[in-house]
């Protein structure tokens, strides 16, 4: 893990990614069987590349689901493939507890290595990593609180389903490893303060990140600005090289409306996620799990 300081003497914290696909031989390739690709059709001309440099098989599909989108469209399909395929297995990222607890190190390298944390900043996407370090650095630090850092257009903290351009962070599904009870807040914030927060970064520090690590990065400095004194951290799930094209390129961001120059610099705040929808940095206090939220939004 890396770390840095910057933030008025607040720590960001970068730990490597997790462990991907690509680090080790796929078990087909292990096995010797041509390994295919699933992509949706926005992913179709550089799928089609990699098929044709690696020999790789890919598929592609062209709608999103009535409900829950591409995302639900792709684990639709992972179904049936499953269905077909008694040797596979999935690990299943959004409701496999594996995924959370496999967080137990980076919270132990967490509390070894600060004295004191008053202010956690995670984004959310499967929920793993802010349910897996949470509960160990709250033995340390009772009153820590967990703020939770989501895509405008996420569903995972009840709000309506939109197009994402952000990767990483935000969810068209309610993915099951989300700590609902351990946020005291969320945030959504939209791609010009995610790609202004990657920006800032770069040019301040010697660290930065993709979209989720620029979305962190704002909540976390609005977050020691509040909050006069306290010690705050937060996660930087990636670095910077997987952006170049996307965060980091003019033409871009112009290309998708995204003006890093009108990004916001403090949150609007809703007292309900049902209340309104977050079109851009929007922040609020109560967190319920939408899953178990009493008809007519009252829970
Ligand atoms: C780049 C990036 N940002 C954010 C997240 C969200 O983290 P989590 O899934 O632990 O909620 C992920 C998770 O895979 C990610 O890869």
């Amino acid at each position: 893990m890396n770390a840095a300081n910057c933030c008025r003497g607040h720590r960001w914290w970068s730990p490597p990614r997790a462990p991907s696909a690509s680090d080790s031989p796929s078990p087909a390739r292990r096995s010797g069987t041509r390994s295919s690709w699933w992509a949706t059709a926005n992913w179709n001309r550089r799928c089609g590349s990699y098929s044709g440099r690696t020999g790789c098989g890919w598929r592609s599909w062209t709608g999103p689901a009535p409900r829950g989108g591409w995302q639900a469209a792709r684990l639709a399909r992972l179904r049936e493939l499953l269905g077909g395929l008694p040797d596979a297995y999935w690990p299943d990222q959004y409701n496999n507890p594996d995924n959370t607890s496999g967080y137990a190190s980076l919270a132990a390298e967490l509390a070894a290595q600060l004295d004191h944390l008053d202010v956690l900043v995670c984004s959310v996407g499967t929920g793993g990593h802010s349910a897996g370090i949470i509960g160990p650095l709250r033995r340390h630090w009772p009153a820590l609180r967990l703020i939770g850092v989501d895509s405008t257009g996420s569903t995972i903290f009840g709000q309506p389903a939109r197009p994402r351009l952000m990767r990483g962070l935000g969810s068209s599904i309610h993915p099951r490893n989300v700590a609902y009870d351990a946020f005291d807040e969320v945030h959504w914030l939209g791609p010009a303060e995610a790609v202004d927060g990657c920006r800032r970064l770069a040019r301040g520090s010697f660290v930065s990140g993709g979209w989720s690590t620029g979305a962190v990065a704002r909540v976390a400095a609005w977050a020691a600005r509040v909050h006069s004194g306290a010690v705050v951290a937060t996660v930087f799930p990636d670095g910077p090289h997987r952006y170049l094209g996307t965060v980091y390129d003019d033409d871009f961001t112009t290309a998708h409306g995204v003006d890093p120059d009108a990004a916001a610099t403090r949150p609007v705040q809703i007292p309900h996620p049902c209340a309104a929808e977050a079109t851009g940095w929007a922040r609020c206090t109560r967190v319920t799990d939408p899953l178990e939220t009493a008809p007519g939004g009252t829970s």
